[in-house]
């Protein structure tokens, strides 16, 4: 198995005033090129902070994250953002839509921060939308928007930059059967085109399309 990210003996504890909260705890995982891998844990078991971690969008307490065969801790946070910005698209639990801009502009900025040509920018932009049934609302801005449309739009913009791995924070969230089946398939069809997508979720439904599945419990990943 080639392998585009690893975890090694990562653990991460929040360090509050009155508490120390430890949410990770010796997580160790190992991402074939092209899988699916799908975590599935309940709420507040620690789902978002691994998937921030695995991102580089927050630091583990100890341990090792390496980003196809970059080893995070050894960059500074430019390259980091660099790096995410060229090789991770990431689906967030609570979309992240910037309010002012248009669905379309906020799909194509990742586009356009990466100096992608404005106009090849938008032309994907749209459509990654009408892959997702969104075309009649290029134009709306995310209050616009219901829910599951605003998530559609936020996986649009993960993809924009056809990035190596995608990590998805609950993605399905709000979305109804029809459009979260449509959601697998392009999960799916993304790990055929030896894309790696990395999904976190409570949801079982959704673990049926992993490659691999693991179950995120006591601060541990587990196989499941
Ligand atoms: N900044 C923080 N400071 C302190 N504790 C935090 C912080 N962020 C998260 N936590 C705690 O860490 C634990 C894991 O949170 P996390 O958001 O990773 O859970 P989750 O599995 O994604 O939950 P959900 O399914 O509800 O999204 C929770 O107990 C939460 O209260
Ligand atoms: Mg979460």
């Amino acid at each position: 198995m080639s392998s585009i990210l690893q975890l090694s003996n990562i653990t991460k504890t929040y360090f509050l005033k009155s508490e120390n909260v430890e949410v990770l705890n010796d997580v160790n995982l190992d991402v074939g090129k092209g899988h699916c891998v799908v975590i599935v844990g309940p709420s507040g078991c620690g789902k978002s902070t691994l998937l921030n971690v695995m991102g580089s969008l927050d630091g583990p307490t100890s341990g090792r994250v390496i980003v196809d065969n970059i080893d995070i801790s050894s960059r500074n946070d430019a390259e980091l953002s660099a790096m995410r910005n060229q090789k991770l698209g990431f689906v967030f639990q609570f979309h992240h839509l910037l309010a002012e801009f248009t669905c379309l502009e906020n799909v194509a900025l990742p586009g356009l921060l990466s100096g992608e040509q404005p106009k090849s920018s938008y032309e994907r932009a749209e459509q990654l939308l009408e892959k997702f049934g969104m075309v009649d609302k290029l134009n709306r801005l995310p209050e616009q928007l219901s829910g599951g449309e605003k998530q559609r739009a936020a996986i649009a913009r993960a993809l924009i930059n056809d990035p190596l791995i995608i990590l998805a924070d609950e993605p399905a969230g709000n979305l109804d059967e029809r459009n979260t089946n449509k959601l697998m398939e392009v999960f799916l069809s993304l790990k055929d085109e030896g894309k790696t997508v990395i999904i976190v979720t409570h949801s079982l439904d959704i673990a049926k399309a992993g490659t691999d599945v693991y179950d995120l419990r006591e601060g541990r990943l587990y196989v499941m």
